[in-house]
Parts: C-alpha cells; sequence; structure tokens
C-alpha cells in the first residue's frame, strides 16, 4: 500500500544544500505498525511530509495506495493529503479557540462533506477517542493528552489509508503517552496502517517493525517486540 523509492530530499538554505534524505527505499503493507527512529536531524519528519504529500521529493517516488504522488498536480496532491493521509503532530496543531467538534470536523469541510453529516462523523470519531463529551470544549481549555485525543480524531474523521504519527507522545507526560499509544495500538488491531516517529525504544515497543534512519539514510529495518 505504501511504496518509498530512491527517495532524495536536498533542501536549499542561504546557498548551502541539506541532504536530508539520500536514497530511502522501503514498503510498507496494509494494516502494519511502523516505528521510523533515528536521532535528530537524521530525516524522519521529511520522510514523513513526503510519505503524507505535505512537500515533494527532490528525487525517487512514493506511491501511495498505487498512485506515484510525485507525478500529480498540486491540487490533486492536496486531495490525496485530505483524503488518504491522517496526520497527528507532537504539537497537535489544532485551532486553539475552536471547539473539539470542529477541530474534528474540518478535513470534511476542506472534503466538502456537507455539513449534517459532518457533524455527525467528527462526533463519532471523537467517541473513538473517548472525548465525546468534550465535544463543545475549545481546544485551548483540554489537556495536552485530550488534546492530542482530538488530533487523532481528526485524523481518523476522513477514513485515511494511512495514519502518520510524527513523535505524537513528545511532548505529553508518560501517563497522557501511554494513553495516546494504547489508542493507537487499538487502530492498529483494527486494521489501520500506522507510521509512528520516535526516538524513545519503549514508544516503539508498540509497532512490530522498526525502520532506523542515520542521516538521511536506512541503517536497519527490523521486526520489534509487541506490546
Ligand atoms: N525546511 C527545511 N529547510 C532546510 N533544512 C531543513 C528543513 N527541514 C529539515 N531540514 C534539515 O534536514 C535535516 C533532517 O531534518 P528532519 O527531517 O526534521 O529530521 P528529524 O525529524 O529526524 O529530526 C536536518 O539537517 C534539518 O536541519
Ligand atoms: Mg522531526
Amino acid at each position: 500500500m505504501l511504496e518509498v523509492n530512491e527517495l532524495t530530499k536536498t533542501y536549499q538554505l542561504d546557498g548551502f544544500s541539506v541532504e536530508a534524505l539520500r536514497g530511502i527505499t522501503f514498503t510498507i503493507k496494509e494494516g502494519e505498525f511502523v516505528a521510523i527512529m533515528g536521532p535528530s536531524g537524521s530525516g524522519k519528519s521529511t520522510l514523513m511530509n513526503l510519505i503524507g504529500c505535505l512537500d515533494r521529493p527532490t528525487s525517487g517516488s512514493v506511491i501511495l495506495d498505487g498512485q506515484e504522488t510525485s507525478k500529480l498536480k498540486d491540487n490533486q496532491l492536496a486531495s490525496v493529503r485530505n483524503l488518504k493521509v491522517g496526520f497527528v503532530f507532537q504539537n497537535y496543531n489544532l485551532l486553539s479557540r475552536t471547539t473539539a467538534l470542529k477541530n474534528v470536523e474540518l478535513p470534511l469541510i476542506y472534503a466538502g462533506i456537507g455539513s449534517g453529516s459532518r457533524t455527525e462523523r467528527a462526533f463519532e470519531a471523537l467517541k473513538i477517542v473517548g472525548l465525546e463529551e468534550r465535544a463543545g470544549h475549545r481546544s485551548n481549555q483540554l489537556s495536552g493528552g485530550q488534546q492530542q485525543r482530538v488530533a487523532i480524531a481528526r485524523a481518523l474523521v476522513n477514513d485515511p489509508s494511512i495514519i502518520l504519527a510524527d513523535e505524537p507522545t513528545g511532548s505529553l507526560d508518560s501517563k497522557s503517552g501511554t494513553e495516546i499509544m494504547n489508542i493507537l495500538k487499538l487502530l492498529n488491531d483494527q486494521g489501520r496502517t500506522i507510521i509512528l516517529v520516535t526516538h524513545e525504544e519503549y514508544i516503539a515497543g508498540y509497532a512490530r517493525r522498526a525502520i532506523r534512519l542515520l542521516d538521511g539514510l536506512v541503517t536497519s529495518d527490523k521486526r520489534v517486540g509487541k506490546k
């Protein structure tokens, strides 16, 4: 369902170039739970952004559900991103003065779904993360762990092929972090494909496979223990 072939990304910055990815190749099957690991600066977020159609590679390809995303026009790429990918970021990226429900509805607004069905689907997604009772709260009235659960609901609401979580527990205390990981694990048990970036071994232990990066290259790719 996901193929990454000889992927490279070079950033140009003030006349310097930074080779963030230098030729990454792997395949991820439907239903996998994969941790991407590696030290800060190794290219993890760059890789996630390319897989999630937030950015374009310098060379190589990403094939998501049979579609080579680098060949798509900007508007097609935006639509693949909206419909096929659910993103969860370290800092939640919610609209802070907006209710949990409205935050979760946003991807459905972009997808052109009518308001009645939108509210219903957003509410269902909040139920999955156990926050239906907080639907009317603004995100700045929620704890970090609750905000991340809203972000997971937002990632789920379009029923994406893949969920990409970039250090989703990085800003949380360990109790909230464990809650978030248990939700991701449950979603994977229900068949969702998840790619998770982390630099913590114990977080990676929730995944079944760990791909390690160093300086923009894969250094290992193996099965890991199941929590
Ligand atoms: N937008 C950007 N412009 C220039 N350099 C960048 C940009 N984003 C990332 N980099 C550089 O690319 C490398 C990989 O960064 P990143 O993918 O964020 O690593 P990680 O997520 O593993 O910490 C780093 O050297 C970083 O400084
Ligand atoms: Mg990063």
